[in-house]
């Protein structure tokens, strides 16, 4: 349900980084937060392979099935470095949002706009950015620990910053400035089956060629206001790039959903399997999070608003409401699991390699033009580390 503009949601926390070193930094202050690592005797310590000790606390002296050295199998190898690139490729893209739109993000107006959507939205996005710099710099840690190399994609930091005020002029992983955002998630979960089964459905919103950033600031001062609804075309353009975020901040969690759903049916060590379920989870709690705020988008008295630039139009889905557009009918419906012939069961969904694995998670983003200029080398890496973590076999 909508949060109306409960605060303005001013923290500490925000979080605005890119660079390896940074990531580091804010593993480090994720550490002090979160205390979660207490004792692990790193302080100061870097990324940098070589420089992780093993903390006497941590050592999980437990037989593992992957073998007596403890060395994993080369398949939960693969599998936390295809983990490992995704989370630096949510990283990239989560902070470009958060120092745009954060709680302490740069630019006024896109923050407004957001606030539309829910008063909590600079907080949420932040927090959400730092939990996935956690899981980036975890499981490059983790791939240390066990004795093998952490995933930098720092040589494919090239792509261009939005020009708009609040954004770093620093080399991007992630664009974020020409999106075709796939809604077909939206349906999809307020549907009674399931594409593992071989449903296909289309999202109630088709957003072509759309940014979900502030490009500039002739495209959209930074300082106008955001009144509901929109005044001006700069407001409605402005608040038709924050719908946008909305729908692709769930479009992007829905897929962190089933892609570690996915991959954890494949993991042969059980703390392996510890992790990437317990991350796993986060990112359906993401999921479940922004699916409630992008409804706020079509939903009165946001629906209606009209980029003047694209013709994009978020329309009123409750009206009238139905089964598959309501906007607050944003749990899980049971569905098809496993066969037709079971009862319907409220799942993630899919969670199958063909639709939901590391390669269909790289189709899917490459289709969002989430890497549009990137090079051919970035595309033939992920897709390395893709295709070898679905080729894990589980031993089990
Ligand atoms: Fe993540
Ligand atoms: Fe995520």
């Amino acid at each position: 349900m909508k949060k109306e503009n409960l605060s303005p949601a001013l923290s500490s926390e925000a979080t605005s980084t890119t660079t390896s070193e940074d990531v580091n930094a804010n593993w480090e202050r994720v550490v002090r937060r979160r205390s979660f690592l207490k004792g692990l005797g790193i302080a100061g310590a870097t990324l940098t392979a070589g420089s992780l000790l093993v903390p006497a606390g941590l050592a999980d002296t437990r037989p593992r099935k992957s073998g007596s050295s403890g060395k994993l199998g080369k398949g939960d190898v693969a599998i936390l470095k295809f983990l490992a690139a995704a989370e630096l490729i949510e990283s990239d893209l989560w902070t470009q949002y958060a120092e745009l739109g954060g709680a302490n993000g740069g630019n006024p107006a896109y923050i407004l706009a957001l606030q539309n959507l829910d008063g909590d939205m600079p907080q949420y996005i932040t927090d959400n950015t730092d939990d996935e710099l956690s899981h980036a710099a975890f499981l490059n840690a983790y791939l240390q620990f066990r004795g093998e190399q952490p995933v930098s994609l720092d040589a494919f930091r090239t792509l261009p910053s939005s020009q708009a005020t609040g954004a770093r002029q620093i080399g991007r992983l992630t664009n974020l400035m020409n999106l075709n955002v796939d809604t077909s998630w939206y349906t999809r979960y307020r549907s009674g089956q399931n594409p593992d089964l071989g449903a296909h459905f289309k999202g109630p919103v088709t957003i072509v060629n759309e940014p979900a950033i502030p490009l500039n600031d002739i495209d959209t001062p930074p300082n106008q206001p955001q009144p509901v609804p929109p005044e001006t075309p700069q407001e409605s353009r402005m608040q038709a790039i924050a719908n946008t975020a909305g729908f692709h901040f769930a479009m992007i969690e829905q897929g962190g959903s089933s892609l570690y759903a996915t991959l954890a049916q494949q993991v042969q060590d059980a703390e392996v399997l510890r992790i990437v379920i317990s991350i796993g989870g986060v990112e359906i709690d993401h999921f479940g999070l922004w699916h409630d705020k992008a409804g706020n988008a079509v939903a009165q008295p946001l629906a209606g608003v009209t980029d003047p630039e694209t013709g994009l139009t978020f329309p009123d889905l409750n009206n009238p409401a139905k089964e598959l557009t309501q906007t607050n009918k944003i749990l899980p419906e049971p569905c098809s699991f496993l066969s037709k012939s079971f009862p319907k069961c409220s799942v993630i969904r899919p969670t199958s390699t063909t639709n939901s694995g590391a390669t269909a998670a790289v189709t899917g983003l490459t289709s969002d033009l989430l890497f549009q200029g990137q090079s051919s080398q970035f595309f033939d890496l992920v897709t390395q580390l893709a295709t070898d973590a679905d080729a894990a076999q589980r031993g089990f």
